[in-house]
């Protein structure tokens, strides 16, 4: 039996769901009995009544699952699979800046920690940022840790938005610069590009959405060619469901490597040992919960 087989099998026999993000490599995105962006595989996790989930993705995704579900046990198939940008805003450091600004409500991307989720009052993914900002009853916010996503939620509400200086290294890479070479290049292909480019690349661009976004704009369009402007992972699904579109990765190396960790045998001998478990303390646990649920009740915008 093959790999793949064997980890379906085994998925089976130890009652485990296999999670995917969207960035995951083909192998498990084809494996995976879903895949999706941040917010999709929130609700998943919510829902799940399996005993294990296996989660393919980064350490704060894995810890969302867990916060969600805290009945189930939660495995990262690679425990050193993080998010550079989660790591640029501590509890601490949020604590820091909400006694600077008191009295106003954090909205915290759901790529952070869970103790930085339990100091917020409202989670937002790439999918629901606008809706979520929105929702608060309030015309300043705190926005951590990502400035691009909060200085493009800023374009379409009508309140302060305090910005933490965090940013994810991988879609900052995307230049304004290489965008202007490629629309030159491709004068026929539409850019699509997510929230957590830098604000000029955004300003190019003709749809601005999740990771999973992607795939609903791009299935709906009559257009042939698409410059994509985000991590490459989402080429797999892109091609199979459009195989008559051409795909143009925005730069050649636009990839998360710590999205890439996971392969087929790490996927494997977690599931068969149910080793790298995340979880997180109970205290931390119900008030990150409470962020994320206050999320869930926001419908999201793309
Ligand atoms: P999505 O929620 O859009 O899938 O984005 C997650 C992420 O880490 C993008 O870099
Ligand atoms: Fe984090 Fe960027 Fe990787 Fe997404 S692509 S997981 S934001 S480092």
């Amino acid at each position: 039996m093959d790999l793949k087989s064997e980890i379906k099998k085994l998925a089976r026999e130890k009652d485990a769901v296999i999670l995917a993000h969207n960035y995951q490599i083909d192998d498990i995105q084809e494996i995976a009995d879903f895949t999706g962006d941040s917010l999709g595989l929130s609700i998943e996790a919510s829902k799940v009544k399996n005993r294990l989930i296996v989660f393919c993705g980064v350490h704060f995704m894995a810890e969302t699952a867990y916060i969600l579900s805290p009945n189930k046990k939660v495995l990262l198939p690679e425990k050193d699979a993080g998010c550079p940008m989660a790591d640029m805003v501590t509890a601490e450091g949020l604590r820091k800046m909400k006694e600077k600004y008191p009295g106003v409500p954090v909205v915290c991307y759901v790529n952070s920690s869970a103790e930085v989720k339990a100091e917020s009052d409202i989670c937002c993914t790439s999918a629901n940022a606008i809706n979520i900002v929105k929702s608060i009853d309030s015309d300043r916010v705190i926005f951590v840790p990502d400035m691009n996503l909060g200085h493009y939620v800023s374009r379409f509400v009508d309140k302060e938005i305090i910005l933490w200086e965090g940013f994810c290294p991988i879609h900052r890479r995307l230049t304004a610069k290489e965008v202007v070479g490629l629309k030159e290049q491709y004068h026929d292909a539409v850019f699509v590009c997510h929230p957590e480019c830098s604000p000029d690349v955004v300003d190019m661009a003709d749809h601005v959405c999740s990771t999973s976004g992607f795939y609903t704009y791009i299935k709906k369009s009559d257009r042939k060619r698409f410059i994509i402007g985000t991590e490459k992972g989402v080429l797999y699904r892109l091609k199979l469901e459009n195989p008559d579109k051409e795909f143009i990765l925005a730069y050649d190396t636009f990839q998360c490597k710590n999205m890439k960790k996971i392969t087929l045998n790490s996927l494997y001998e977690s599931l068969l040992k149910e080793q790298h478990q995340v979880t997180v303390p109970e205290e931390i646990r119900i008030k990150a919960y409470g962020s994320i649920q206050r999320m869930l009740e926001v419908p999201r915008n793309f």
